[in-house]
């Protein structure tokens, strides 16, 4: 037997960077941001050893783009949306280890060394290449400064870099009928200019190789999709410099008015973002425990995000893993499809938009936590309305979980002396069933959060509060208690216990609803950390801020313990807030 502590397993969680050039709204949440932090907090109540990490993708046009629009610097864009994301995280509870942003020196510097790595081993050259040029504007024009038809799907608003209908990703001058979105002008030019390749054609087999070893376990639509690619063997050298004056330096003199493509440098924002937070946490050497392949290869990396970045993060960062060598690759890559709204995408500019910090000032947490659980959109794409939203709210979330806890703990309270009741009486077979099924979603439902199947996870805890919710009306104990109290305790205790299993289920999706019940129970302590921001200083003297999670003083185990009879409890507090169905019509005005 492998003795505790010594052999904790390690998870090494991957948030897929939000540009910083708006703010989120709950697709994102739903895609890519709420299921890491969920598998999180499974992960650390069961004991392993977890790191989640991001940060704000402050670089390429998305950024470029929006500052000239309004008339204001990248800089100032960056700012605003990188703080905006911490408060929104911070409202939703995302529980990061570390957010930081891919303007920092230490990504600069990690992101340069890779380079200059890659540049040695001969997996990046140079090369002219033809690129579109804006003779009105007299510049070469950045990718998404393009718009044209897409030369593989005909889709009319392809844009420069990547196909939004097809998912694939090609050179601009690929385009058919391409317009420049700096000037509006089709005066565009194809003319040679220098930049540096990553050469993708030659990780094609190395990558094939990686991908079909059979240990791969990743939802059918991401491997289908990454597999189809390798075995087409369509990877060629791709350019990965670009006309631009924002983002990160290429570390070769002679290319000063050029900069590193936003795409090959976001990614590595993954390893600069740990090395950061093992320099900021005094253990510089720190990342190594979570990426060398050598001494960490243990360690299971786990990628969210959303299937528009599927091949960024199934081709390309395994590539550039592969061609570094000695680092962990992707174990899994849990990339959801879109939530939309009414049929159509989340988008600021239709006025779809449902922002994070917006809709946590008018409901709970908790409600926004379940409803983007139960939507989650895991195999195919899901429609958001605010019909579903209070369905889900008051007709599943209100009345089943939360009336099992608020009918239960209020009536134990007041009946039973503000304590956990022993049971009275022998437990008779439906108790004893019970008990045995609720107990058993620790192995179950535990299994679907380990297996990132959060939507199923949530519905096997629905399931079971639900069969303690038949129970209770079976033996209805308000009843019994005033013919038989010493059956009524044993059913509370009985139900209390199960209460308490439950309330550890739901804690991953429901940490504050789940907080209010431990502590109800007579419970102490945080079954979660803190959050908190840091100001992180440059050498430069630049500063920025990073959000984090202290978890060290967290209480929340995945165990099926014993309720302790005769606990103190304390008096129970409603968990969930029953909505008015008017909000309906009132949200619903803003939103279609
Ligand atoms: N900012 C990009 C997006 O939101 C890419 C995020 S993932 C990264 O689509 F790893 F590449 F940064
Ligand atoms: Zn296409």
């Amino acid at each position: 037997m492998s003795g505790a502590g010594a052999t904790k397993k390690k998870y090494l969680i991957c948030v897929a960077w939000p540009y910083a050039n708006g703010p989120q709204h709950i697709g994102h949440i739903a895609g890519a941001y709420l299921p890491p932090d969920i598998f999180a907090r499974f992960q650390r109540m069961r004991g392993s050893d977890v790191l989640m990490v991001s940060g704000s993708d402050t670089h390429g046009t998305p950024v470029t783009i929006q500052a000239e629009k309004e008339g204001v610097t990248p800089a100032q864009i960056v700012e605003r949306y990188h703080n905006l994301f911490i408060e929104s995280y911070q409202k939703i509870g995302l529980t990061f280890d570390y957010f930081t942003h891919t303007g920092t020196e230490s990504h600069a510097r990690v992101v340069h060394e890779y380079f200059k790595d890659m540049l040695a081993k001969g997996y990046i050259y140079e090369d002219t290449s033809k690129q579109l040029f804006d003779t009105k504007a007299q510049r070469f024009l950045p990718d998404r400064y393009i718009e044209g038809e897409c030369p593989l799907c005909g889709y009319k608003e392809a844009r420069g870099d990547q196909c939004d209908q097809c998912g694939k990703t090609y050179d601009a001058v690929e385009l058919k009928h391409p317009v420049s979105k700096m000037t509006g002008s089709r005066d565009l030019e194809v003319r040679e200019t220098k930049h540096f390749y990553v050469d993708l054609g030659k990780l094609n087999e190395p990558l094939l190789a990686w991908i079909s070893d059979g240990k791969q376990h990743w939802r059918k639509h991401v491997l289908n999709f990454a597999k189809g690619m390798l075995e087409k063997r369509e990877l060629r050298g791709t350019a990965i410099t670009r006309d631009l004056e924002w983002g990160v330096t290429i570390p070769l003199p002679g290319y000063e008015t050029k900069r590193i493509y936003v795409w090959f440098e976001a990614v590595m924002g993954y390893l600069s973002a740990t090395v950061e937070w093992a320099e900021a946490s005094g253990k510089p050497e720190a990342w190594r425990d979570w990426w060398d392949s050598n001494t960490a290869g243990d360690v299971k990396s786990y990628y969210f995000i959303g299937k528009d970045n599927i091949t960024f993060h199934t081709i390309h960062w395994p590539g550039y893993l592969i061609a570094k060598g000695g680092l962990n690759l992707p174990y899994d890559v849990p990339a959801n499809e879109y939530l939309n709204s009414y049929g159509r995408k989340f988008s600021k500019s239709r006025g779809t938009s449902i922002t994070v910090s917006d809709v946590l000032q008018r409901y709970q947490k908790d409600a926004w936590r379940y409803v983007l659980t139960a939507l989650a959109p895991e195999t195919g794409d899901v429609d958001f309305s605010w019909d579903d939203f209070l369905e889900k709210v008051n007709n599943e979330l209100v009345a089943n979980w939360g009336n099992l806890a608020n009918r239960m703990l209020g009536f134990a309270f007041k009946r039973f002396d503000g304590r956990i009741p022993a049971p009275a009486t022998e437990l008779e077979a439906d108790d004893q069933a019970l008990l045995a099924e609720v107990k058993a979603g620790f192995q179950v439902v535990g299994d679907l959060y380990e297996g990132v199947k959060l939507r199923s996870a949530l519905e096997e805890a629905r399931r079971l509060s639900q069969r303690v919710n038949q129970y209770l009306s079976d033996r209805a104990p308000w009843t019994v208690i005033k013919t038989d109290p010493n059956r009524a305790a044993t059913t509370v205790y009985v139900a209390l216990q199960c209460i308490a299993w439950l309330k550890t289920m739901w804690a991953p999706i429901l940490p504050d609803s789940s907080q209010l019940i431990h502590e109800a129970l007579g419970f102490d302590g945080q079954l979660f950390g803190e959050s908190y921001t840091e100001q992180r200083a440059e050498a430069g003297g630049s500063k920025h801020q990073v959000l984090r999670y202290d978890h060290k003083q967290a209480v929340g185990v995945w165990e099926a313990s014993a309720l302790p009879v005769g606990q103190t409890m304390r008096p129970p507090v409603a968990p969930f807030t029953k909505l008015d169905a008017a909000i309906v019509e009132l949200e619903g005005a803003g939103a279609g």
